[in-house]
């Protein structure tokens, strides 16, 4: 891992994902960068260039270039929520993702679809590698970092009734171009996948870390299950659990940079 002082580059999806953030930061400037707002400062002591990038892989992964471009940054960082896919995980917890995968990246065939790795053509040969692996000492290096964290308890009026303690651990997340708000959807994903959580961008600011040699980590706290609820639970509990992905983040930017 680099230890220069080029800043991290930190990738929100959304406002509330990124203002749970930015609350953190000091010595904070403002700047345009091809009409994202790009907030730079220090987060525990460390540089950090986020912006708001907008939802989906294209977004994500257009933000992720212009901001490596732009300030030379060392890593990427994707901080926010997700769906549940496991169902042993609740509302609240999070995953840090040891392997990221794009699951709308592929070959469709009838019903099945055959996943392939993002930028090589999706036909012939069943390719296996579809998945971004972080590197196996990083993963032994956050795996311990996260049985540490602990998160405080969800609001009251938020917390499900006798609710065990809100878990961290390490986990695959799946991205792609869908809000997944079906039981159906959300049991194949997670039996195919062998997948913990679904959002719609890490994976894609996975694919740019490849491509420029840069470690990427992804960062979720679980604002629904993907289910047949996800589309009222993600407005109700999305602004409650963000502030769960940024206290995870702080303590992987400790534990890494
Ligand atoms: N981000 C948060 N919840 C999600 C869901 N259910 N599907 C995709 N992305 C999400």
């Amino acid at each position: 891992m680099p230890t220069s002082a080029a800043p991290l580059a930190v990738i929100c999806a959304m406002a509330e994902e990124e203002a749970a953030l930015a609350e953190l930061m000091v010595h904070v400037e403002t700047r345009m960068l091809l009409g994202r707002r790009v907030v730079l400062g220090q987060l525990d002591g460390h540089d950090v260039v986020v912006s708001e990038s907008g939802v989906g892989k294209v977004a994500s992964a257009v933000t992720a270039a212009l901001l490596a471009h732009e300030f030379g940054c060392r890593g990427l960082v994707v901080s926010g929520v997700a769906g549940g896919l496991d169902p042993a995980l609740h509302i609240g917890d999070t995953v840090i993702a040891h392997s990221l995968v794009q699951h709308d990246y592929g070959h469709l065939q009838d019903a099945a679809m055959i996943p392939f790795r993002p930028g090589v053509p999706p036909l012939g040969e069943h390719r296996r590698d579809y998945a971004f692996e972080l590197a196996p000492d990083l993963i032994d290096r956050l795996t311990r970092a996260a049985a540490e964290i602990d998160l405080p308890d969800l609001p009251a009026d938020l917390a499900a009734p006798g609710e065990r303690r809100r878990r961290v651990l390490m986990g695959r997340i799946l991205s792609g171009d869908q809000f997944i708000n079906s039981e159906v959807v959300r049991r194949r994903l997670h039996t195919e996948f062998g997948a913990q959580a679904v959002e719609m961008e890490g994976a894609a600011v996975a694919q740019v870390g490849a491509l420029l040699g840069l470690p990427v980590v992804v960062v979720r706290c679980l604002s629904d299950l993907a289910g047949a609820d996800s589309h009222l639970d993600f407005p109700r509990f999305v602004a409650a659990v963000a502030p769960g992905a940024a206290t995870v983040l702080r303590r992987v930017i400790r534990e890494l940079w």
